[in-house]
This record gives structure tokens, C-alpha cells and sequence, in this order.
């Protein structure tokens, strides 16, 4: 996921907020069936509070963004964003994208709830957030991924996703950051 600097430097300027509004309280996780069925949807500020809540159990590692960052992200013209849900229409996973002034597609983040992973969301994610960057006449995306966590570069690199460079420090708690990659041509 991005460091977005620059939103959060706007909102750190906001006066704090109550405990309990930071703190969304954790939702019971059910072992979805192996049939489960799931459609990716544009993802709005209608879904705010509920992106927010699932971003919390995808991101335990402290980067999750604010509520506020959400709020921005999901407002902003330049958001490309959808999210997955399981036929009884709960989110299970969400993706969102902007597109940069220069033109290129930036995946901000992307997450699934723990108990539905593996089963391709990840992936019909992105290559959704792809197709609405080409929409947009985006031909390069880029994004950026923790160097230790394998399990999100597996999913780029399977979809065609090339580091191109090393982020030193690049998260808040000193962990390097990967810049990838991938032409839409
Ligand atoms: C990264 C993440 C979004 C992947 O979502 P997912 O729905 O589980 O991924 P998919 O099922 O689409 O995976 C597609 C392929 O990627 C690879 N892959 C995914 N997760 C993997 C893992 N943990 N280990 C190894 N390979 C993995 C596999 O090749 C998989 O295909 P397969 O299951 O047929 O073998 C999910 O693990 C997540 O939300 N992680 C926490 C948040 C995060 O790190 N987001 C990315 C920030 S940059």
C-alpha cells in the first residue's frame, strides 16, 4: 500500500478525534462456505464506514489509513475504486486507485478480509481497478509494496507487475517499500 503523505499531512491538521470514533470495534469473523459466490462493485463514499472498518483487519501491521483518508479517497475525482462482495452484498475486499496529475494509474491500496483469501479476489480486484485506469486512458500503473510481504508481490507479479526500484524506509516503522510497475499496453 501507498504512504500517502500528502493527504494525511492535510488531515493531521484537523483537530483529534474521540477514541471511540477512531476505534472501530472488531467484527466476529464466520468461515465463508466453499461456495461462496462474490461480484466486484464500484466502491463509493456510501461504503465509507464499512471500507474503513475492513481496512483495519486487512492492514494489523499500524498502516492502516485514517477514516479521513478514506473519506478523501473515496470523494476525489481522480479515485478508481471497487470493492468485492459476497452475494448476501457484505464487503469482503476493496481496491482503490487514482490517477496521478502525470497521468499514471496509482493503486493507493488494496485489501481482502482475512477468511476470504485465496479465492482470486485479490486479483479480480486489481485487474478491475486495471481496467477502470484504462477507461481513464491510464497505460501505466504503479504501486507500492511492503519488500516483506511475498504474499501481495506474488499477487502483482502473477498479473505481470516488475519492481522497478527500492524504497529504503519507506513505512513509517523503518520497513523498506517496493515501487512496481506494469504497462497496460
Ligand atoms: C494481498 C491480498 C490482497 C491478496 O488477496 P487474495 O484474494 O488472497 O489473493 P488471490 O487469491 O487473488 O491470489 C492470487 C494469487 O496470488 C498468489 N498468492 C496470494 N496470496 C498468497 C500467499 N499468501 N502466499 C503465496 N502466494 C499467494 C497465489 O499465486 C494466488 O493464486 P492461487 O491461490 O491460485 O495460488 C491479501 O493477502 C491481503 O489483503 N493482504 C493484507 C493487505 C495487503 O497486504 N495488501 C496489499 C498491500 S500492498
Amino acid at each position: 500500500m501507498a504512504v500517502l503523505k500528502k493527504i494525511r499531512t492535510r488531515w493531521w491538521t484537523q483537530p483529534a478525534q474521540p477514541e471511540s470514533y477512531l476505534r472501530p470495534k472488531p467484527e466476529p469473523a464466520l468461515v465463508p462456505s466453499v461456495g461462496t459466490r462474490y461480484d466486484v462493485r464500484p466502491l463509493t463514499i456510501s461504503q465509507l464506514d464499512e471500507c474503513w472498518h475492513l481496512d483495519q483487519r486487512c492492514f494489523v501491521d499500524g498502516e492502516a489509513y485514517s477514516r479521513e483518508t478514506f473519506e478523501y479517497l473515496l470523494t476525489a475525482p481522480e479515485s478508481v475504486s471497487y470493492r468485492a462482495v459476497t452475494s448476501g452484498g457484505v464487503m469482503v475486499g476493496f481496491v482503490i486507485g487514482l490517477v496521478e496529475p502525470d497521468h499514471t494509474g496509482h493503486v493507493t491500496t488494496v485489501g481482502v478480509t482475512p477468511e476470504h483469501r485465496r479465492r482470486h479476489l485479490g486479483k479480480r480486484l486489481m485487474l478491475q481497478v486495471e481496467e477502470g485506469f484504462r477507461r481513464r486512458n491510464v497505460r501505466l500503473v504503479r504501486l507500492e509494496v511492503r519488500s516483506l510481504n511475498t504474499a501481495a508481490q506474488k499477487v502483482y507479479e502473477n498479473l505481470g507487475y516488475a519492481v522497478t526500484q527500492r524504497l529504503p524506509k519507506y513505512y513509517s516503522n523503518g520497513g523498506d517499500g517496493l515501487l512496481m510497475l506494469k504497462s497496460l499496453d
